[in-house]
Order: C-alpha cells, then sequence, then structure tokens
C-alpha cells in the first residue's frame, strides 16, 4: 500500500502559523510514503515567502518525508512585471524545486508532476504539446501495473469555485491534454487552485475524459478561503483500490472525514457502497 498526503494552496504570506504547525504534526503522525503539494506555495512570490515555504520543505525532509510539487500561479510574480515575463519561476526553483515537473516512484504508484502556471495569464493553466509528450514518454518507461497519477496545479476541469453555481476555468488546450492523459492510462489527477475539495469521476465532468478519478484538494494553510475551511488529502492506494479521507480544519485542529472507497470498475470509479456523484465535496 501506498499513502500519499496531498495538500494544495499553502500560500505563505497570507498562511496561518498555526496551520503550518498542525499540518507538520498530521504529516509526522500519517507517515506518508510521499506528500504532494499542488502549488501555490506563495501568496506573491516574494523571497520571504518562498523563504518560509522553503524552510516548511526543509522540515519535512529533514523529518525524512519526501516531498513532490509543481508551481502554481501564485508562485509566479504578479506585479513586478519584469520578473514575472523574464524569469517567472527563478525563485521558485531557488526555493523550492529546481525540476518543474518532477517525477516519484512509490511501490504500486508512480507520481508525475506537471507545471502549469504561465506569465502570459493571470491564472490561468496551461499543458504545452511539450509537456503532453512528456507525460505519454513517462508513463511509457514507467511500471504498468503502477497506479499512474499526475499532479497540476490548475485542474484540467472546469470545477466549482467557491459556494455558489460558478465553475473555475478548464486547462488550456484541455481536449488534447485529456486525449494524452487517457491514452497513457492515468489514473487519478490530483491538483488543487479552486480551494474546493472534491471528487469525481473524469468522464461525468468532460466526453473526452478516460477513466481517471479526480481529487481535488482544499488549500491547506491558506487564510484565503473561499466557503470552506482548510484541508488536506490522505490517499491510501491500495492495488486498483484508492481510499480518500479528507482531513478539514476544526478550529483547533485537523479532523478527518469519513473515508471514502472508491473501486474501479471498467471505465469509472465507484465508491464503495455508493455511487460515485459528480460531485463529493468534503463535507
Ligand atoms: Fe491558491
Ligand atoms: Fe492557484
Amino acid at each position: 500500500m501506498a499513502r500519499l498526503l496531498h495538500l494544495s494552496d499553502l500560500h505563505f504570506g497570507a498562511h496561518d502559523p498555526r496551520l503550518v504547525e498542525a499540518v507538520e504534526q498530521r504529516i509526522h503522525e500519517e507517515k506518508p510514503d510521499l506528500v504532494v503539494i499542488s502549488g501555490d506555495f506563495t501568496q506573491r512570490a516574494r523571497t520571504e515567502q518562498f523563504r518560509e515555504a522553503c524552510q516548511f520543505l526543509d522540515r519535512l525532509r529533514e523529518a525524512g518525508h519526501d516531498v513532490l510539487g509543481v508551481p502554481g500561479n501564485h508562485d509566479v510574480p504578479l506585479y513586478d512585471v519584469l520578473r514575472r515575463f523574464l524569469s517567472p519561476l527563478t525563485r521558485y526553483k531557488r526555493f523550492i524545486d529546481d525540476e518543474l515537473c518532477p517525477m516519484h516512484e512509490l511501490r504500486g504508484a508512480t507520481v508525475l508532476g506537471i507545471n502549469t502556471a504561465r506569465s502570459l495569464t493571470f491564472k490561468d493553466g496551461n499543458i504545452s504539446h511539450e509537456q503532453m509528450r512528456f507525460i505519454r514518454d513517462t508513463f511509457e518507461r514507467t511500471d504498468a501495473k503502477a497506479m499512474r497519477i499526475l499532479v497540476t496545479h490548475h485542474p484540467l476541469f472546469a470545477l466549482p469555485v467557491g459556494d455558489g453555481p460558478e465553475l473555475g476555468k478548464a486547462i488550456g488546450r484541455q481536449e488534447l491534454a485529456l486525449d494524452a492523459i487517457a491514452d497513457c492510462g492515468v489514473d487519478l489527477l490530483l491538483a488543487g487552485h479552486n480551494h474546493r475539495a472534491s471528487a469525481h469521476n473524469a468522464r461525468d465532468l468532460a466526453t473526452r475524459a478516460g477513466s481517471s478519478l479526480v481529487i481535488q484538494a482544499g488549500t491547506a494553510t491558506s487564510v484565503r478561503l473561499r466557503d470552506e475551511e482548510q484541508s488536506f488529502n490522505e490517499i491510501d492506494i491500495d492495488g486498483e483500490n484508492v481510499t480518500l479521507t479528507v482531513q478539514s480544519w476544526a478550529g483547533d485542529k485537523f479532523a478527518s472525514g469519513d473515508a471514502q472507497r472508491f473501486v474501479r470498475e471498467g471505465d469509472h470509479w465507484r465508491i464503495a457502497g455508493a455511487e460515485l456523484k459528480v460531485e463529493q465535496t468534503a463535507h
């Protein structure tokens, strides 16, 4: 079995230190095989904010945890226009990871991160043709029996933002990206950006999608909430089965929600004991 802790949208600079401490505590207790952080490490990509994020990662690594991260739109400078266009991810590379599309192999799971943050858009994400080739090539040469997990900051689908009916934007070049993902049999798609935790069958969200299970993380430590408390995801992978437990902030600690066990049946995922609805929110 492999255990991932999926955190997102830490937003150092607009974070609550109590939650950072509580997240670290839970990471030590849960002993994951990998901590996945799906972007927005900082609030405004400032050096001091990256330094705080870096110290957080250093503490995790010093305690023996492996971490895989991808940049988010907030990790690209917004107001510093020169830096935004000439060296958008220099600070990310210096403080977080020199590798923008990292890969990590676990027993039973291969995890690949793809950078979807761009200088040319304010907050939207994109996948390049080169990255699509990279996704195909990477999964082609890794263990065919291992679960294939793709991590991006931006969700590939238009998913709810906030409490109302408003949907965020799907990723740029969505159809081509979904073709690449379906071709190489990606099983799990992990993302953040909307600050809202949920799980979906990819096929319910887009007709061309393959049979992936889509798991969105809320914000783990940011004080900028969108009608939902801070949370992160605990994801246990056992052969073909996935168990998702959302850990939500309860005012003084992170509390475990109900464990949702997803079983793969042909080209879709079913919650053991119930049909997977279009959206399974965190609570
Ligand atoms: Fe964010
Ligand atoms: Fe974001």
